[in-house]
């Protein structure tokens, strides 16, 4: 019995070598460890022994045990490591890849036209400011004069934050807000634009997105006229479009100008695209960013930035540009 207590730990070191994966491993455990294996086969034996020897034995059978277990577990874990080094080294993403001719990615279609008006403007003289995805309702709305039940507040499908009192905080329904933060920031003149995201709660087809981006822009000085609003806008949509294309202001409603207008763009086919609203710049937005409306005037537009991107480049569904499509993307 001796002997086979020592074949025991030979017969676990033999199999585990030979296992080439964990279910060889698996047999050679059932063969050794399991209710039919070896130990229980010996264990059977020792009932026949007298009790000097039943306790030298079985303790040597208890210690042959013990090393069968521990060989068994060190060869599982060799074997289970090589398996997960094996799977992730089938699913590795080299993501660093450059394939030769290839560029590594670029700038996505948005950025870049984010990027070329405001050089753009930039020509043009204006500086460009930022505000807050997440603004306060005084900003978004009450300082450009929407009344506190106004009702064109509805007009903006807004997503609120639970933040402070109920409606308090909100995603910017659009890049107006920014009007604001710059007016109260600095003196008169002001030549800005305010490119950025925002945010309507409402459902997404080809024409509408519930976040996207605008670019607004907001010149505040004196003597400013209405034909300064329609002569700025005409300059950039040549300067971005080319000259084939023309503009049309239609009358409309803001809170925060008077006299607002729709803009729109005409393409050379003849077709029209509506691109956003401008007007004067309101007394009351003058006074709340404590500017004297007696002495300076100013007009204001935004537009869809996403929109204006893809009719340059005549795609008709506005969801293309959240496109994750590397073939999509990888034409602009
Ligand atoms: N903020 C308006 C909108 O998103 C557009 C606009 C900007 C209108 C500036 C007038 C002046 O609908």
């Amino acid at each position: 019995m001796i002997d086979e207590i020592a074949r025991l730990t030979e017969d676990a070191e033999r199999g585990a070598a030979a296992a080439s994966g964990l279910d060889d491993l698996q047999a050679v455990e059932t063969s050794l460890l399991g209710k039919k294996g070896a130990v229980s086969g010996i264990k059977r034996q020792l009932g026949g022994l007298d009790e000097d020897d039943r306790k030298r034995i079985g303790r040597a059978l208890h210690e042959a045990q013990q090393q069968v277990q521990s060989i068994l577990t060190a060869r599982r874990d060799e074997l289970s490591s090589a398996a997960r080094r094996e799977s992730l080294a089938s699913e590795r993403m080299d993501l660093t890849e450059v394939r030769p001719g290839h560029d590594a990615g670029h700038l996505h279609l948005v950025t870049q036209v984010i990027e070329e008006l405001e050089d753009v403007f930039v020509g043009l003289g204006f500086t460009v400011a930022e505000g807050p995805e997440v603004e306060d309702d005084w900003h978004n709305f009450t300082a450009l004069n929407f009344g506190e039940h106004h009702p064109a507040r509805d007009m903006q499908d807004t997503f609120f934050v639970a933040l402070g009192g109920p409606r308090e905080v909100v995603m910017r329904t659009h890049t107006s807000p920014v009007q604001i933060r710059v007016m109260t920031d600095q003196p008169p003149p002001i030549y800005s634009i305010m490119p950025g995201r925002v945010f309507r709660n409402e459902a997404t087809d080809s024409t509408h997105l519930a976040v996207f981006h605008q670019l607004e822009c907001l010149v505040v000085d004196e003597g400013i006229t209405f034909g300064h609003l329609a002569g700025t806008i005409e300059a950039f949509i040549h300067a971005f479009m080319g000259e084939e294309y023309s503009i049309r202001l239609r009358p409309s409603y803001f809170p925060f100008t008077e006299p607002s207008a729709e803009l729109d763009v005409q393409r050379p086919d003849g077709s029209w695209l509506e691109l956003g609203g401008c007007g004067m710049v309101h007394p009351n937005v003058l006074s709340n960013c404590g500017i004297d409306p007696e002495r300076w005037s100013g007009f204001a537009f935004g537009f869809g930035l996403d929109r204006l991107a893809l009719a340059r480049y005549g795609v008709a569904d506005l969801r293309e540009v959240m496109s994750t499509d590397i073939r999509f993307l990888s034409q602009f």
